[in-house]
C-alpha cells in the first residue's frame, strides 16, 4: 500500500489523474450522440478526483455513479463536487472495476477515461456490457498504437508496461467481437498529454519530494515518471489515448 498512498500524494492534487481534457471530454459526448437533457444514469469507473465526472454532471441532466478504488481521490471529487454545486448529481463508489456492485442493465452510458487499462480493454468492455441498457453506449479511452511499427525500444516498453497495448482497428474489432458497435473514434491530441497532465505533474514533483522527506520510493516514483514523460516526448507519433464510442447492440 505504500506505493499507493505515494502514487496517491503525487496525484490527488492535480486536475486529472491521466491524459484527457474537457473539449475531449465534451466533443465525445457530443459524437456518443447523447442526449444533455435526459436524466440518464452514468457510470464514470476509475474517475479519479473526477475531470470527466464534474464536467459530466456540468453538462447533463445525467446522475453519475463515479467509481475508483481510491478513497483519497473520491474525497477530493466529493469536494469539488460541493465547492460546483453538483452534490446532487454525482454519487461515490469506492470499488474495484473488477467487481462493480451494479445490476444487469441499470446504466444508460458506461463512461472511462485513462483507466479500463487496469484491468484490460478487451475484460473490461466485456464484463461491463451487461451493466447496460441495450442500445446503452459506452464511451472508453485506451492507449492505442497510432502507427503500424514502431522503434523497438518503445515496443519494448510498452509491451512490458500494457500487453494489450493495440492499434485502432484491433480495439474497434474487439468492441464488434463483445456484442458493440463502433459510432465514432477521435484520438487526444498533444495538449491532453503535455498541458494537462505532465506539465502540472512535473511542476510538483519538488512539493512531492518535500512532503515525503525526499525518500527513496518518493525519487523512484518520480524517476519512473518523468522517463515515461520522456518517452511521450520522443515517440508521441506513435501513440496516444484514443476514445472509443460504441453502442450495446443487444
Ligand atoms: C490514469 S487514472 C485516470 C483517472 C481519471 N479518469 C482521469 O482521467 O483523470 C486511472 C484511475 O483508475 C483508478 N483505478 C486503478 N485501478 C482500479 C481498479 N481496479 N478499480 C477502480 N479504479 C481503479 C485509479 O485510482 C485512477 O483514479
Amino acid at each position: 500500500m505504500e506505493d499507493y498512498r505515494l502514487l496517491t500524494d503525487l496525484h490527488k492534487n492535480a486536475d486529472r489523474q491521466g491524459p484527457g481534457g474537457d473539449a475531449e471530454t465534451e466533443k465525445a459526448l457530443d459524437l456518443a450522440m447523447i442526449d444533455r437533457t435526459a436524466p440518464l444514469k452514468i457510470a464514470d469507473i476509475g474517475c479519479g478526483t473526477g475531470a470527466s465526472t464534474l464536467l459530466l454532471a456540468r453538462l447533463s441532466n445525467a446522475r453519475i455513479t463515479a467509481v475508483d478504488f481510491l478513497a483519497d481521490f473520491l474525497e477530493v471529487l466529493e469536494k469539488r463536487a460541493k465547492r460546483m454545486g453538483l452534490s446532487d448529481k454525482i454519487t461515490t463508489l469506492h470499488c474495484s472495476m473488477d467487481n462493480l456492485p451494479f445490476g444487469d442493465e441499470e446504466y444508460d452510458v458506461i463512461w472511462s477515461e485513462g483507466a479500463i487499462y487496469n484491468i484490460g480493454f478487451e475484460k473490461g468492455v466485456t464484463d461491463w456490457k451487461r451493466f447496460l441498457k441495450a442500445g446503452g453506449t459506452l464511451v472508453v479511452s485506451e492507449i492505442t498504437w497510432m502507427t503500424d511499427s514502431r522503434p523497438a525500444e518503445l515496443q519494448k516498453h510498452w509491451e512490458g508496461e500494457y500487453p494489450e497495448i493495440d492499434n485502432a482497428s484491433s480495439k474497434t474489432g474487439v468492441l464488434e467481437k463483445n456484442g458493440y458497435i463502433p459510432i465514432g473514434y477521435f484520438v487526444l491530441p498533444e495538449h491532453c498529454w503535455m498541458e494537462n497532465y505532465y506539465r502540472p505533474m512535473q511542476d510538483s514533483f519538488n512539493d512531492f519530494l518535500r512532503r515525503n522527506g525526499n525518500s527513496d520510493e518518493a525519487r523512484a516514483i518520480v524517476d519512473a515518471e518523468q522517463q515515461e514523460i520522456e518517452l511521450y516526448e520522443k515517440y508521441k507519433t506513435h501513440y496516444s489515448y484514443g476514445v472509443y464510442i460504441a453502442r450495446k447492440l443487444d
